[in-house]
């Protein structure tokens, strides 16, 4: 930007920069920009930082790793570079899992693979009467677990977190026959797909793929799951669109029944849920 230039220049040149990058909401993440970088106290340097953010954002940086916050389910969560920035379409997901039929009152929780806690955070808001367990493995995404946590102390007081790898077979070994709802956003993207710069370069890796048919974490998941699950518990998984056939293959193999393929918030088929089918007596 010049000194000269009017704002409405400023806004028109951060839009066509936008529009040439391929970003896909050009006006929604200018408003964002706007409002993080332009209305504020304080105009000193505030035309600088908003140029610089527009070229990140014409980077293919993720607007939340820019802003350094985003909204999921009407609440807000810190995020930034090295975190998955949790997606709206999830919210069907969270929406799903706090339903009466599904939760039992006072019911347990775990949310796996949960990233800066958007899914757990935000069903325990809707079901206070819940505990939530958070498990994730990456201690830059647990510091910023953490502090969501603390942001949302009210809606959080039964909510804890627990730093575990999920690839290992036993880590939920004390949680057997605890639980009455498994939640899981993992990584599911098999390495052959192409995914738009935000995903396939400025998100973690392990935060995005999972083995050559992107499903070992959901397997694993699976696994823990059987264990952990009261008889009867329920298990909600996002996925990708392609996966709804195989994640239904997988479950009917582990012993769940019910195995239902939901929309996403966005109408897509990226939701299974299913119920553990409780083990007979020999
Ligand atoms: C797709 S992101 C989703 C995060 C969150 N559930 C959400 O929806 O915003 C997957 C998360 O799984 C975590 N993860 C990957 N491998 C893991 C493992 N072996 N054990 C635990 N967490 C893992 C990543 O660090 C990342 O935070």
């Amino acid at each position: 930007m010049t000194r000269d230039e009017t704002p409405e220049a400023t806004l028109r040149r951060a839009r066509e920069r936008l529009t040439e990058a391929g970003v896909w909401d050009v006006e929604g993440d200018l408003s964002a920009l706007v409002d993080r970088f332009l209305h504020r106290a304080e105009p000193v340097g505030a035309h600088a930082e908003f140029e610089a953010a527009v070229a990140e954002r014409c980077a293919r940086i993720p607007l939340g790793h820019i802003t350094g916050s985003v909204v999921f389910d009407g609440l807000g969560f810190v995020v930034g570079s090295g975190v998955f920035v949790p997606r709206s379409q999830s919210t069907a997901l969270v929406e799903w899992a706090a339903g009466d039929e599904v939760l039992p009152p006072g019911g347990r929780v775990l949310d796996l693979c949960s990233g800066v806690g958007a899914l757990g955070i935000a069903l325990a808001r809707r079901r206070p009467d819940a505990t939530v367990t958070c498990v994730e493995r990456d201690e830059t995404a647990v510091q910023y677990l953490r502090r969501n946590v603390a942001r949302h102390a009210e809606a959080t007081r039964k909510v804890t977190v627990e730093v575990r790898d999920l690839l290992v077979p036993d880590c939920l070994a004390d949680e057997a026959a605890r639980v009455d709802l498994v939640i899981a956003n993992p990584p599911y993207v098999p390495p052959d797909v192409g995914l738009l710069p935000e995903w396939s370069v400025h998100h973690p890796r392990a935060a995005v793929y999972s083995g050559l048919d992107g499903l070992d974490l959901i397997r694993a998941i699976l696994r823990h799951a059987t264990t952990v699950l009261r008889p009867e518990g329920r298990l909600a998984l996002e996925h990708d669109e392609e996966q709804p056939v195989a994640v239904q293959k997988l479950l009917a193999a582990e012993g769940f029944s019910e195995v239902t393929t939901l929309p996403d918030s966005d109408g897509d088929p990226r939701i299974t849920v299913a119920r553990i089918t409780p083990q007979e007596n020999p």
